[in-house]
């Protein structure tokens, strides 16, 4: 069952218990796509923004708003051929409520005449009624011209790719042979995936009890650890989520922890750390005991991290601290493994964060590879000799991959790559990357950096 469908079918189910107050799903959706416009992401906004949805509706407010952001550039080309007169700047949550009514249309088994009527009836959730006739027609009008309206809007390659051009040229030039796959793939509902603990249970085991649950599952190629569901579910209701026997983490993420080659004893430095989804990995996966530091320069985000550590069951030192500015007791210290989990444009996650594809610019890329040379520039020296330090970005782009480790390679910082052998993903010189829905993974990046011995 797709899980726009589930998000229905729990909206339909609450649509009796909404109380008094309680936002009508459609409208509180086009209230947050309207702040979309603001910079903040869909994640932050759902943060905040829930307050007033029934519990029933949040999964269809959430799936409303991921797939419009998916979808947005292409929703946006029709509804620039329906609505003539373009609506004012303070109307955008209409605009955002028309997206809704064509996305519904497009990509959910919502029968036509419920998704126009609900939508329709948010306008007075937006206290806008005056905009019911407006939205009505368009969608009405919608129905009646699909095929040429589409045929005209997908003239135009943005949007029919639903991702800005500079990022489709990005992408082109840095994947000549599989940009499509990658845009495809970046379209897609992501799988749910999880990582098993290793230090509480085996895969196979976790498995067997999925299997009763009748939970349907695999293993993900290429991990000790990785499970990927056939439907995704609430973490809550997986089995043994709260005694901290699994955890929500993508394969490719996951690839981490067995590149950086823990040892008994090791002192790591996890430097850029929130939420802890690696932090947890590390320690899971660590043949005997090790001693970790976990640093964010976002304090908020620490707070994740220690609630995924206590969830597990490991200890680690977190501290707030700026890795391009390595002070306090953390950086007084060498390490024997760092891994450099460097904030980077995410477009090896748009599948899991499509608003991503709204929210960058082209000249975010400079500004971000220029933070992650920082980073690195600022961290190597914390490094032992004989020790190996990972970077990772979760970007499909060169300028944050491959040539920000090549540039760092030529500045006779003695830093040796150590070249990957691995099955999955693609070679990169230096380092390798997966690229999303390739044995159902994400795009991550990354190289293995050494220090010699003295
Ligand atoms: C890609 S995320 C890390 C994800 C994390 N490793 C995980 O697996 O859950 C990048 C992180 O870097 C942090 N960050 C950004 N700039 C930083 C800096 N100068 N120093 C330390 N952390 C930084 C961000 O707050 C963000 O949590």
């Amino acid at each position: 069952m797709p899980a726009s469908w589930t998000g229905c079918c729990l909206a339909e189910q609450a649509r009796g218990a909404r109380g008094a107050g309680q936002h009508d799903p459609r409208a509180a959706a086009a209230q947050l796509l309207f702040q979309l416009t603001g910079g903040k992401s869909l994640s932050m906004l759902f943060e905040t923004g829930m307050g007033n949805v029934a519990r029933g509706d949040i999964g269809l407010v959430k799936e409303l708003c991921f797939g419009v952001a998916r979808w947005q550039l292409r929703l946006e080309q029709v509804t620039r051929l329906l609505v003539r007169k373009p609506l004012k700047k303070k109307d955008g949550d209409i605009l955002a409520l028309i997206h809704i009514g064509l996305y519904q249309l497009l990509h959910m088994r919502i029968p036509a005449h419920a998704a126009l009527a609900e939508t329709v009836n948010a306008t007075r959730g937006l206290g806008k009624p005056w905009a019911s006739g407006l939205v009505n027609g368009v969608l009405r009008r919608f129905l009646r011209e699909r095929e040429r309206l589409l045929v005209e809007a997908d003239r135009s390659d943005q949007a029919r790719l639903a991702h800005p051009a500079w990022l489709v040229e990005g992408l082109r030039n840095a994947w000549p042979d599989r940009w499509q796959d990658v845009l495809e793939a970046n379209n897609l509902h992501p799988p749910m995936s999880l990582r098993v603990n290793l230090k509480k249970t085996t895969r196979a085991d976790y498995l067997a009890m999925l299997g009763e649950a009748s939970i349907g599952a695999s293993p993900i190629p290429h991990t000790d650890a990785g499970i990927v569901l056939d439907q995704p579910m609430p973490a809550d209701a997986l089995p043994n989520f709260r005694e901290g026997q699994v955890s929500i983490q993508d394969g490719g993420a996951q690839l981490a922890a067995g590149l950086l080659d823990l040892q008994p004893g090791h002192r790591v430095l996890d430097a850029c750390a929130a939420p802890g989804g690696k932090t947890g990995q590390l320690l899971e996966t660590a043949p005997g005991p090790v001693e970790l530091t976990a640093v964010d320069i976002d304090e908020r985000r620490l707070k994740r991290v220690r609630e995924n550590l206590d969830r597990l069951g490991f200890r680690a030192g977190i501290r707030a601290g700026d890795a391009s500015r390595p002070i306090g007791d953390w950086a007084e210290t060498l390490y024997d493994r760092i891994l450099l989990d460097v904030p980077c444009s995410a477009t090896g996650v748009i599948r899991r964060h499509p608003d991503i594809k709204l929210l960058r610019r082209a000249d975010d890329i400079p500004a971000l590879a220029a933070t992650q040379a920082r980073i690195l520039d600022a961290i190597w020296p914390l490094l032992k000799p004989g020790g190996l330090l990972l970077y990772a970005t979760c970007s499909l782009l060169p300028e944050e991959n491959q040539r920000q480790v090549s540039r760092f390679l030529s500045k006779g910082r003695g830093a040796r790559l150590r070249p990957i052998d691995a099955a999955w993903g693609h070679p990169t010189d230096p380092g390798r990357q997966t690229l999303p829905g390739e044995s159902t993974m994400d795009g991550f990046y990354y190289a293995c950096l050494e220090k010699p011995g003295q």
